[in-house]
């Protein structure tokens, strides 16, 4: 049995910045407010010519160089996303197609803010096993697109961003240790897109209603987040048969920064080994840990050997944890 790790990571990130500032000419929200409460200052935006796929394109490349391989060599490539760049075909397949990644498979993954990390288990079964050998795991959200920006509760979290990493077969002790993965669906409208799909149809009706934008009820999903994710985390922990204080670094996903600290909080990891972009890109959703991840590899703060805890939490709900040794 082979154990899966990380080969090499990139990102991109669209150019457009929304500050606070901007949000306050938007909608009835203040700097204060949205700093004080979330932790962001900023996030970005999509122009009207980037897409999910080509953000991905962009990423990709990035990391396909870093881990020193040809697309042609990906034997599997998982989109994460809840914001496809249409409903058919997938997104995975204009990655595929546009990489020149010939001869692989490629599916999309709906798992919202945990997807990466249901990627990667995903991408880990295939590569210990053997039925893969190289892996792009891409976690893609252009989540503008789908925002009210008359809606302050939504608006004001979350941004767009893409980032990837390449898996392979690493030598031991390096490599994933744990995971574990979750969805309970009696929250699934805690966190909704209600028109767009066969329940409810795109129509001028549903665009009058705003039906197409992401709904949530933020104070349910702070509470389930932050039980959910120490949980899980615990979970990851004890089945490497370590603890957190042997943590070097940790990635949560970037929810919420009061999220962030109760959670840290909670495990008792040291304040230093916690990873938080929040401020400068907001929410991105299933982009948000591998954009954590590929800043802390280009800031070089990953040293061989080092364990890794990433725990994430999304719509769905989804919720999970992998626990990795670089
Ligand atoms: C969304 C979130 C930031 C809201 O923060 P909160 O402290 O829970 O705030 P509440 O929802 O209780 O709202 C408090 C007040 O602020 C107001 N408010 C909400 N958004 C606001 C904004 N952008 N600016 C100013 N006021 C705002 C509310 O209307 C409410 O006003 P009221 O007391 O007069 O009714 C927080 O609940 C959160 O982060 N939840 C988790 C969301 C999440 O993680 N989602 C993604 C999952 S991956």
């Amino acid at each position: 049995m082979c154990v899966a790790g990380v080969l090499g990571t990139g990102s991109a990130l669209p150019e457009k910045i929304i500050t606070n500032a901007d949000l306050e000419k938007m909608v009835e929200t203040s700097d204060q407010w949205i700093t004080d409460r979330t932790g962001i200052k900023e996030r970005r935006q999509a122009g009207p010519h980037e897409t999910t796929s080509t953000l991905s394109v962009q990423a990709s490349v990035k990391a396909l160089k870093k881990a020193g391989i040809k697309a042609t060599e990906l034997d599997l490539i998982i989109c994460s996303t809840i914001s496809p760049d249409m409903p058919l075909p997938s997104t995975a397949s204009l990655i595929q197609r546009d990489l020149g990644a010939r001869g692989c498979c490629a599916f999309d993954l709906a798992a919202a803010c945990s997807g990466f990390l249901f990627g990667m288990t995903v991408a880990e079964q295939f590569i210990r096993t053997g039925a893969a050998q190289k892996v792009l795991v891409i976690g893609a959200e252009l989540l503008s697109r789908y925002l009210d920006y008359k809606d302050r509760t939504t608006c004001v979290i979350f941004g767009d961003g893409v980032a990837a990493a390449v898996f392979g077969p690493v030598e031991p002790p390096s490599g994933i240790l744990a995971h574990e993965l979750h969805t309970e669906g009696q929250y699934a409208e805690h966190l909704f897109i209600p028109a767009g799909g066969t329940a409810m149809p795109p129509s001028c009706e549903s665009i009058a209603k705003g039906a197409h934008f992401i709904k949530m009820r933020g104070n349910e999903l702070f509470k389930v987040a932050v039980r959910s994710l120490e949980e899980v985390s615990l979970h990851v922990l004890k089945k490497a048969g370590v603890t957190p204080h042997d943590i070097n670094l940790f990635i949560p996903h970037q929810a919420n920064q009061r999220i962030t600290e109760a959670v840290r909080e909670r495990l008792g990891v040291p304040a230093d080994r916690v990873y938080s972009n929040i401020s400068r890109v907001g929410n991105t959703s299933s982009a948000s840990i591998p954009i954590c991840l590929d800043e802390c590899v280009q800031a070089g703060r990953l040293k061989k050997g080092d364990l890794v805890l990433m725990s994430a939490f999304g719509a769905g709900v989804t919720w999970g944890a992998v626990l990795m040794r670089w």
